[in-house]
């Protein structure tokens, strides 16, 4: 198992993820002889789960069942153990796109938080290129390290505990993108274009505040960024519904209408369809953040 690699079968030493339904999922470190709780029951490691292929059904021992999957950075970002806020992947899908990441892609990344972007940065950049990530609280530095390592990840990655807005990226001249998600992004865009390769490069930062991204623009233009965007993310969703339409009553062709009678029955009913609809809502909440993209000059 590793987050950039598929396994079929579940081994001793893998992170696999239980997962419990659509709004529940758990990592688990799988260890001969080791129990996992779960609301459903146990789940024993040697007997449900090292030689199980992942995406098995497993009974748990109150006779409910979870999926054992094998990780992804999708899947990470909606189990991980969260230290920090954290980046959900409806922007991760943005910013990758947009950074232009690919395999062979140098990154520059600051804060780590608590990795959930950089799990999908690797995957992407997997398996030639590199991730350099900078985070100046220790413990969650140390942390987000053992975690890549668990992970399988750590020869794709640098973790470095410092300051960025002081001590830049630890790197000059590679980076074909950096990305920010730190509280005051625009003392780090020097080191950031400092990074980046000589020429060209994409940068994005994160902010959940507008004044933040109106300083950060600023920032970018004092240093000679092009194609300075912003923009904002939302999910729509739209529920599902099946409504009942009544057929709307016209009334009778008048060339075949039968002459007037004194009758005084009730007209019938007219007929309904039933069909399936979706609603969109009316506000959308769940606003996270602008991101802030820009271009490095090719001159
Ligand atoms: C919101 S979290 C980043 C979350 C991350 N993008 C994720 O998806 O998990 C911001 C992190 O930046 C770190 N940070 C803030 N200012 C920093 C600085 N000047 N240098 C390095 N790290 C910094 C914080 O300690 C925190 O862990």
């Amino acid at each position: 198992m590793s987050f950039v690699e598929y396994s079929d079968v579940i081994r001793d030493g893998d992170v696999a993820i239980v997962y419990l339904n659509h709004t529940s999922a758990m990592p688990v470190k799988v260890q001969q002889g080791a129990q996992t709780q779960t609301r459903y029951g146990v789940i024993r490691h040697s007997t449900d789960l090292i030689g199980r292929r992942y995406g098995s059904k497993v009974t748990c021992s109150k006779g409910g069942w979870v999926h054992v999957l094998h990780p992804t950075p999708e899947l990470w970002t909606v189990s991980l153990p969260h230290r920090t806020q954290i980046l959900y992947t409806t922007d991760i899908a943005t910013i990758t796109m947009m950074l232009e990441l690919k395999p062979g892609s140098v990154v520059c990344e600051s804060g780590t938080g608590s990795g959930s972007l950089s799990h999908a940065i690797l995957r992407t950049v997997a398996p030639s290129g590199h991730l350099h990530t900078v985070e100046f609280h220790q413990q969650r530095a140390e942390k987000v390290a053992e975690e890549f390592r668990e992970h399988r990840v750590d020869h794709l990655v640098t973790v470095r505990n410092q300051d960025v807005c002081r001590d830049g990226f630890g790197v000059t001249g590679v980076a074909d993108a950096v990305f920010l998600d730190i509280p005051s992004p625009w003392e780090a865009v020097p080191h950031a274009k400092a990074a980046m390769k000589r020429q060209g490069g994409r940068l994005c930062s994160f902010s959940p505040c507008i004044e933040q991204v109106q300083r950060t623009c600023q920032a970018l233009a004092d240093q000679d960024f092009e194609e300075i965007s912003t923009l904002e993310v939302l999910l729509r969703v739209h529920d599902v519904r099946t409504v009942s339409l009544p057929l709307p009553d016209f009334g009778q062709d008048s060339s075949t209408r039968d002459p007037p009678s004194d009758s005084t029955a009730a007209p019938p009913n007219p007929p309904a369809v039933t069909l399936k609809t979706t609603t969109p809502p009316r506000e959308i909440p769940g606003h996270t953040g602008y991101l802030t993209f820009a271009t490095k000059p090719r001159t």
